[in-house]
Order: C-alpha cells, then sequence, then structure tokens
C-alpha cells in the first residue's frame, strides 16, 4: 500500500489532495493545527488516515514531525502549509510576517531536508513542494513577504532537483505554482482576487498528472502559465510595476 503525507491537510488545495490520494488507494498522514477539520477529512477516507497536528510555525514541531516522517515510507509528500498577507510593507504586521516566513519558508526546509534523504535511499517517490505562480515573479507590491517566501520555494526546490538530476535519481522533486485558487487563502490573507480562481479540484487534478511526470514547475490554468511565460521577458521594473497593477485589486 502506498503512502503519502500532506502538510496543511485541513483546507483548501491539500484538503484536496488528501481527498484525491485516497480515491487512488493511498494511505495518508495529514498534518495541520486544526484537529477536528483532519478528524472529518480522516473519517472520510477510505484508507488508512493518520493525523497530526502540529503549528509548522514552531520549529521545534517542524523537527520532531520531520523525525517521524523521515522513519515512514513515504511514496508521496506535498509540502503544501502557508498562507499570505496583503498589506503595506512599511504598516505590515512583522509579527505575522515573520510567522509566514516560520511556515511558508523554514517549515518546508525543515521538512523537505528530512524527508528527502528516505526518498534517496528509496530512490522512488514525489515531493511536491507547494509554492505560488508568486514565486516565478520578481516580486509583488502589497505582498512583498508572501512573494518573496514563494520565490524562496522554487529556488530551493529548482536546484536540489538539479543536484538530483545529475545524480541519476529517480525521485521527483517538483513545485506546484498555481495564481489564484479558490481556497480559505483570501479569508487568512485579508484579500480578493484580481483574476478569477480556479478550483482546489482542477489545481490538484493538474497537479497530480504533471508531477507523476516528473515536471520541475507545475501551473494550472492557462493564463496564468502564459502570463508567468511572458513575464520572464519583460525587464524587472516593468515587471513589477504590471504585478502591482494586478495585486492592487486584492485590497
Ligand atoms: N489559494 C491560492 O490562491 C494559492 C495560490 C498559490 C499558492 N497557494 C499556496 O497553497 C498552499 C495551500 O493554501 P490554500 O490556498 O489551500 O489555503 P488554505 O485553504 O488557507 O489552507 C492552508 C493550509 O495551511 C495550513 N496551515 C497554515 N498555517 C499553518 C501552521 N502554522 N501550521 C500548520 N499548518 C498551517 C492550514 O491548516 P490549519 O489552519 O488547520 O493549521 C491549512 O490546512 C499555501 O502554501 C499557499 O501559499 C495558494
Amino acid at each position: 500500500m502506498k503512502l503519502a503525507c500532506i502538510t496543511g491537510a485541513s483546507s483548501g488545495i491539500g484538503r484536496e489532495f488528501a481527498r484525491r490520494l485516497d480515491a487512488e488507494g493511498y494511505n495518508l498522514i495529514l498534518v495541520a493545527r486544526s484537529e477536528n477539520k483532519l478528524k472529518e477529512i480522516a473519517d472520510s477516507c477510505t484508507n488508512s488516515c493518520r493525523i497530526i497536528t502540529a503549528d509548522l510555525s514552531k520549529r521545534e514541531e517542524c523537527m520532531k514531525l520531520g523525525e517521524e516522517l523521515a522513519k515512514e515510507s513515504l511514496d508521496i509528500f506535498i509540502n503544501n502549509a502557508g498562507f499570505g498577507c496583503v498589506e503595506d510593507f512599511d504598516a505590515s504586521d512583522l509579527e505575522n510576517d515573520l510567522k509566514m516566513i516560520d511556515v511558508n519558508v523554514e517549515a518546508l526546509q525543515i521538512l523537505f531536508r528530512k524527508v528527502l534523504p528516505g526518498f534517496i535511499a528509496r530512490d522512488a517517490g514525489i515531493i511536491l513542494n507547494v509554492a505560488s505562480s508568486a514565486g516565478l515573479l520578481y516580486g509583488g507590491a502589497y505582498m512583498a513577504t508572501y512573494y518573496a517566501t514563494k520565490a524562496y520555494v522554487t529556488s530551493l526546490t529548482s536546484a536540489v532537483y538539479q543536484e538530483l538530476k545529475t545524480r541519476g535519481s529517480h525521485v521527483k522533486v517538483c513545485m506546484l505554482c498555481p495564481g489564484p485558487v479558490d481556497t480559505n487563502f483570501n479569508n487568512v490573507a485579508n484579500s480578493k482576487f484580481a483574476l478569477k480562481g480556479i478550483s482546489a479540484e482542477y489545481c490538484v487534478d493538474y497537479a497530480l498528472k504533471k508531477m507523476k511526470q516528473g515536471k520541475l514547475t507545475i501551473v494550472p490554468g492557462n493564463i496564468v502559465r502564459a502570463g508567468v511565460t511572458f513575464g520572464k521577458f519583460l525587464p524587472r521594473k516593468m515587471q513589477l510595476a504590471i504585478v502591482q497593477h494586478q495585486q492592487s485589486k486584492k485590497r
């Protein structure tokens, strides 16, 4: 029986990954802070589902979780927990921004680093780091910290992908870079979308297809995919101005 672990599984994209992987016959380990929501998801699963409540903004909890996961024979690890916030940087809630860095960057780094050696030893499996289309752009005014955290994720994932590729490893390391997805993200971020969001179902369906093919950069949705591709050819300041224009609609 195959085993998958998903962080941030209590809501949105993570919850949809749980639903889909359960339907595909995986046993699951689900991680988030909201125990009740995780229990509800576990109750609806057909296969075995273990829940782990952890606050991934706390380094000790991430380390402990990482050590537990390192003992498991994971086939899929989805490093998904994260959140954003819309605000002017100079008026931002510094504590909240630091917590965002703890969850989006530090927790992702710890868990990625702790589970990867097991995947390499088994020479199989898929690790998906959930970034964002934000992580493929130079920066996003009014979500400066969020964009920076996601740029970290795309840089880290790309480098590790390259290290494994040159070693001939069969481990697939991928990053999911969606634009807007209809989840609880906006409620947490105090935001509204500038573009129509895709559904979590579509996002996860697309991600599953591409991660199984071992695609490094997974961008669901034609408009966002065209946008990030086109964006690469723009001078930095021009791209920043276009992104700012879109971002201003989120406030
Ligand atoms: N929705 C979008 O438009 C969008 C676009 C691009 C990328 N993303 C990325 O997709 C990922 C999932 O977001 P989503 O859209 O599905 O949002 P969501 O519905 O708000 O889900 C976020 C998940 O992260 C978990 N989480 C947040 N802080 C946590 C903490 N301190 N410790 C443990 N778990 C924590 C939440 O669980 P608890 O609250 O129960 O802890 C929840 O399960 C994030 O990394 C996000 O940046 C989202």
